[in-house]
């Protein structure tokens, strides 16, 4: 299966698993396995939400992770910050960075944006440098977006 491929079919599956439900802490711990078993070369996958100023940890896969970050800190709180997805190819080339889990080497975050404002972000880490490109980008937004839609 091409990435591309991959990528339809976790979101035709995401469909299926949230069809029914629209608890949001049920749809993102869902939502964090599927991505977390579904995508190669991952160390950890989930979500955190916004409360005021800060986000605070969701569910997730992967080893425990700092709880709360504030908003415009680490690739997290600028993706929310901004409302915009961030791709860091190198972590240790990136100054703002928070290292929940030392093996991670690249990582992908997509802000949740609701009724236009943020309400968490969709984090991905992966222990190999350069592993998330375009693709899993528009896959993941995709992902986030299922996401929204199923939940409250
Ligand atoms: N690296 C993130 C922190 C969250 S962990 O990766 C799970 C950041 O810089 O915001």
């Amino acid at each position: 299966m091409d990435k591309p491929e991959l990528y339809r079919d976790l979101a035709e599956q995401l469909a299926a698993l949230l069809a029914h439900e629209a608890d949001r802490i049920a749809n993102a711990a869902n939502t964090a396995s599927l991505i977390y078993h579904g995508l190669p070369d991952l160390n950890w996958a989930g979500f955190y939400f916004r409360h005021g100023a800060e986000l605070v940890l969701g569910p997730f896969q992967g080893k425990p992770a700092c709880v709360r970050i504030p908003i415009g800190k680490g690739v997290c709180g600028i993706a929310a910050a901004r409302g915009e997805v961030v791709l860091v190819p190198d972590v240790h080339a990136f100054p703002g960075h928070i290292a929940c889990d030392p093996d991670s080497r690249s990582e992908l975050v997509v802000p949740l944006v609701e009724n236009g404002s943020v309400c968490g972000v969709l984090d991905l880490d992966s222990p190999l440098p350069l592993r998330f490109d375009d693709i899993d980008r528009q896959g993941c937004e995709r992902l986030a977006e299922l996401f929204l839609a199923h939940s409250r």
